[in-house]
């Protein structure tokens, strides 16, 4: 019988395996050193992959105008949709082959990172994406990618997941595999200042949720947890001011600083609750990833907190906050951002209840969750927010 009362016991000498093979570059005017980058990982025809909510947005320009300006032959391709498509990878793939790209740019928030990157593992193996979904099928290396963020949120620059829809199974599927882990992760902040407000707050509280959900994993580990109390740190003082100002560069550099280091510590502990209910809403009721994610945080908090108060104390304290429950300032951070979705808005009912249900006890993220939790403990937490 299934004991969802107490916290499941940790190993604090769990072994544990830290790679990261992707070199990251941050600061200001990082994205000047685009053409250099390239040369480094030995590519000389890229094709830039964009979604297309940026098509007329300047950021694809700035890039293009930096490969232009240095003679670098590219082409781009901006039709990738939000939760990208395994049809779309699969025209992608087709397209790296017959052109001849050597190196795939993945410029844009997950959507467009994740179709890079699963897009370059195809191609270079010469499959249909589908041969390649699932835990290690990528077996040969894919062409070098690099993935510039324009969101501060999936960080999945630096992640060895690309998360794909496939909507005939209406599910949210992955590929994943270390190959996959882009060559360069570049990381200036200057690209994410016309991220609207709504969009800041809900990709913040998706990196948030990456920090937290690591560092309450059973595979946390003391390599991962300073990454992800740190990125913690760095969402409680500078999300509430990236989305206030959307020109702060310091605010907006700390939040793309923080969705990479939570990812840096998420990448080998897998989540929790929040992501295994935000996963299979995204493709159920197309509940916008981030929005998913941050109605979930708070109860899902709650929840873990109540089997184990002390540990969740040092998430608040990472919040500066020393007297309160943190799931009560995740919630104060949601309010204070307007991330006030309901399921409700997503015509959400009870066959998509009992799906998101069956989905989500399926994942690894409620394995790693560190209270157990059943059916029944999950229908409530998905009541608190219908
Ligand atoms: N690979 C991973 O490890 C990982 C981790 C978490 C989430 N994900 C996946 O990432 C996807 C979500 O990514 P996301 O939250 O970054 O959203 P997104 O990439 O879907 O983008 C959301 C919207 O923001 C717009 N946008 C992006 N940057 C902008 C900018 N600078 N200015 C104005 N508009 C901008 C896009 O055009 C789009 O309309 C989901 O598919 C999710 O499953 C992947
Ligand atoms: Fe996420």
């Amino acid at each position: 019988m299934l004991n969802t009362t107490q916290a499941r016991p940790r190993d604090p000498l769990r072994p544990v395996r830290y790679e990261l093979p992707t070199t990251i570059v941050y600061g200001k005017d990082a994205l000047a050193q685009l053409p250099a980058l390239l040369a480094e990982a030995g590519v000389t025809y890229p094709l830039v992959v964009t979604d297309r909510g940026l098509a007329n947005n300047p950021v694809p320009q700035r890039v293009t105008g930096i490969l232009a300006a240095a003679g670098i032959r590219h082409e781009l391709f901006s039709e990738v949709e939000p939760d990208p498509t395994i049809a779309v990878v699969d025209r992608m793939a087709s397209l790296i082959r017959e052109r001849g790209h050597d190196g795939v740019i993945g410029l844009g928030g997950g959507s467009a990172m994740d179709a890079a990157k699963a897009a370059a593992a195809a191609a270079s193996a010469g499959v249909a994406v589908r041969e390649i979904i699932g835990p290690e099928k990528v077996t040969t290396d894919p062409l070098p990618t690099i993935a510039i963020p324009t969101t501060a949120g999936t960080g999945s620059e630096v992640t060895r997941f690309a998360v794909l829809s496939d909507p005939e199974a209406g599910l949210k599927v992955s590929v994943a595999s270390m190959r996959i882990m882009p060559r360069f992760a570049l990381l200036d902040a200057s690209l994410t200042t016309g991220l609207p407000a709504a969009l800041t707050a809900s990709t913040g509280l998706d990196a948030l949720a990456h920090a937290v959900e690591s560092y309450g994993s059973v595979w946390n580990n003391p390599i991962s947890e300073g990454m992800a109390l740190h990125a913690v740190g760095l969402v409680g003082t500078h999300l509430r001011t990236a989305a206030a100002q959307p020109a702060n560069l310091e605010a907006r550099g700390a939040m793309l600083a923080a969705s990479c280091i939570a990812e840096l510590a998420a990448n080998f502990t897998r989540l929790g609750l929040a992501h295994a209910l935000a996963v299979p809403l995204g493709a159920t009721n197309h509940v916008p990833h981030g929005v998913g994610v941050a109605m979930m945080l708070a109860p899902m908090c709650a929840y873990n907190e109540a089997v184990d108060p002390m540990r969740y104390r040092r998430l608040a304290q990472a919040f500066g906050v020393d007297d309160r429950p943190f799931s009560a300032l995740v919630g104060d951070l949601c309010w204070d951002l307007g991330l006030k979705a309901r399921l409700r808005d997503f015509n959400f009912d009870d066959a998509d209840r009992e799906r998101v249900v069956e989905i989500a006890m399926r994942s690894d993220n409620v394995l790693a969750n560190p209270r157990p939790v059943d059916g029944a403990a999950l229908r409530a937490l998905l009541d608190q927010v219908r």
